[in-house]
């Protein structure tokens, strides 16, 4: 992969990169929407990164190029303005770099860019993640910019919120930033807390990505958003703001009458879910995976029937995955509204039974969904 970036890059800008950086994506293991909460939440890095290249120039320019199609965008390295449309794929590494620059990177020059992947498109691993983890770590090293991992995973984070405009948690970044190859990444999302613990040997991920998108995902993310936070400001009445993490069910059934019935399933929804995490975290230290797969079970059915965050398709997938014995769990990973579905098994669960998987939602949908294994892997670095 680095061989056919470095080729592409010089092919395209007629030199050799300086610095190269990688970052994986990441499955959301559990803990659905409790980031921005300020929860608690579990994801895992995988083996599928996003690889960047980059060269500094002797001028202000900044470049960056697309693999796929050759197509240049060239900026002002001093106007920093987010890019639309066609041109809104630079807005991940050139977000990155106007954050990096806030936090006291210092660029005289400006670079030429590109970066290649190995995650596949759409399918819910967040690739932005991933993209904005490696040029972080690309673009500090060509300035020779001194960050530590969690500022890149703010850094990143922050680009996603403010320049690309997505109100995400810190969960994709932070998963992209302090993966373990066998570990998990347990966030704790108010402290900004990173810690890594062993997952089993045993235990396999497989993904099925439904490729149903809904249109207005986007939209549909920034409403959960929204009534959780409007969720959080009337349990917080007559005190200081906070956020829903810190709150219990009594809480919450305590102000139930001044809620509307969404705000009230959402709220329950996460702090449910905070309280699942945290169980998770119990279990996988005592090495109770067929418990972590419950728990993973009852996540997906808040999501479907509190949150509302998922669909006839993602539904189906994890009703027919519940039959099977190699299957611990299975659940909604990521924002939901279509997307892909994520199966803890054991090493026993094979491609047939994969596929067994696909025809029955064939049967039902008439397409088959998108099948994926993959192993843990580690967290961003330069490569
Ligand atoms: C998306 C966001 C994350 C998180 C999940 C839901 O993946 O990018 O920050 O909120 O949805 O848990």
């Amino acid at each position: 992969m680095k061989e056919t970036l470095e080729k592409s890059f010089k092919e395209i800008y007629g030199r050799s990169p300086e610095v190269f950086a990688q970052a994986p994506g990441r499955i959301e293991f559990i803990g659905n929407h409790t980031d921005y909460n300020g929860g608690y939440v579990m994801g895992a890095a995988i083996d599928k990164v996003v690889m960047c290249a980059a060269a500094k120039r002797a001028d202000k320019k900044l470049r960056f190029a697309s693999i796929k199609t050759g197509e240049i965008v060239e900026l002002d390295m001093d106007d920093l303005t987010p890019r639309k449309r066609e041109q809104n794929w630079v807005n991940y590494p050139l977000g990155v770099f106007k954050y990096l620059r806030e936090a006291g990177l210092k660029a005289e020059v400006g670079f030429d860019f590109l970066d290649i992947s190995s995650l596949p498109a759409g399918a819910g691993l967040s690739s932005s993640a991933a993209i904005e983890l490696s040029s972080a770590f690309a673009l500090s090293a060509l300035y020779g910019f001194e960050a530590d991992l969690k500022t890149k995973v703010r850094i990143g984070k922050k680009s996603e919120n403010l320049f690309v405009g997505m109100p995400c948690g810190i969960l994709d970044q932070g998963v992209s930033g302090f993966g373990k190859k066998d570990a998990l990444v347990f966030i704790d999302c108010k402290t900004e807390d990173f810690s890594n613990f062993p997952l089993p040997g045993k235990c396999r991920f497989w993904l099925f990505n439904s490729t149903k998108k809904h249109a207005l995902v986007d939209g549909l993310y920034a409403d959960r958003h929204n009534e959780c936070m409007r969720a959080a400001k009337v349990l917080s009445e007559g005190g200081e703001d906070r956020l829903l993490r810190e709150f219990s069910l009594d809480d919450l059934e305590a102000v139930k009458g001044k809620l509307t019935d969404v705000e009230y399933r959402r709220a329950r929804h996460v702090i449910e879910e905070n309280a699942r995490v945290l169980k998770a975290e119990e279990l996988l230290l005592k090495g109770d995976i067929e418990g972590v797969g419950k728990l993973l079970y009852a996540s997906h059915n808040s999501s479907r029937t509190l949150f509302e965050n998922s669909c006839e398709e993602l539904d189906f997938l994890v009703d027919t995955l519940k039959g099977f014995k190699n299957v611990y769990g299975a659940r909604l990973s990521g924002g939901g509204f279509g997307g892909a579905v994520m199966a803890l098994t054991d090493e026993t669960f094979s491609e047939e039974d994969a596929r067994k998987v696909a025809k029955t939602y064939a049967e039902k949908f008439g397409q088959e969904p998108k099948i994926f294994t993959c192993a843990t892997g580690d967290g961003a670095k330069l490569c």
